[in-house]
């Protein structure tokens, strides 16, 4: 039997690390979390979550796919949005894509890996919805970079489009739905100019998004959708 025991004694080190700089630490973390934001994001195990952004445990709520996308009927992932929203009332929603993610080059490329295919068929979407202006990139490399970023915009603007953000919207609570996208060869987080906090705000912030890629309104036909 091949063990993990790495794992445990790291562990290990690391709860008496946390515990000799705060002994409350872990006692009073268990009682509750509070965190204000909730991170959507890749499964990539070189993106993550907490370290990226300098968070300690109990301070970012986290979903984790492949390709980090958001699929309206993807019970998952719309359990872990409701939650945070409604019981932890988050503030912040960051989807958060980042650049050489293989998911996003798999779709772009049309490569086949088996049932995730399935499953990267939602980026193919963002891909044929700016096929254009993703053909009129020379450079392959630009192309990734470039679905990259719009993968991430299209999937937060899915969460803006999920009754979960709306009602929370309507009810009047504090909710911002932001897209960034993270640089594997930096460790640099950016913010794609799209952060949302009203459904007024939705239509014109996603068109200043796709203006920052080159993509005007008339390259696409198709708005966000409101559903009240
Ligand atoms: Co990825």
């Amino acid at each position: 039997m091949k063990s993990i025991k790495n794992l445990f004694e790291n562990n290990r080190k690391w709860s008496e690390d946390i515990t000799k700089k705060n002994p409350d630490f872990f006692p009073t973390l268990s009682k509750q979390q509070a965190p204000k934001y909730l991170w959507i994001g890749c499964s990539d195990s070189r993106v993550p979550a907490n370290e990226v952004v300098g968070l300690l445990p109990g301070e970012l709520f986290v979903h984790r796919n492949v390709a980090n996308v958001v699929i309206h009927t993807d019970l998952n992932c719309l359990s872990v949005m409701q939650y945070a929203i409604e019981v932890l009332k988050v503030e912040h929603v960051i989807v958060c894509g980042h650049y050489g993610c293989g998911g996003v080059i798999a779709a772009l490329n049309d490569n086949r890996y088996g049932l995730i295919d399935n499953w990267l068929r939602h980026v193919k979407d963002v891909r044929e919805r700016h096929g254009h202006h993703i053909s009129l990139l020379k450079d392959q490399k630009q192309k990734e970079d470039c679905l990259c970023e719009l993968n991430a915009i299209e999937q937060a603007i899915n969460v803006c489009q999920t009754t979960i953000v709306q009602d929370a919207w309507l009810r009047g609570q504090n909710l911002t739905v932001h897209a960034c996208i993270y640089g594997l060869k930096d460790g640099l987080l950016k913010d794609l100019g799209m952060s949302i906090s009203s459904l007024e705000e939705m239509n014109s912030n996603y068109l200043n998004a796709l203006a920052l890629e080159g993509i005007g309104v008339k390259d696409f036909t198709r708005l966000p959708n409101i559903v009240h």
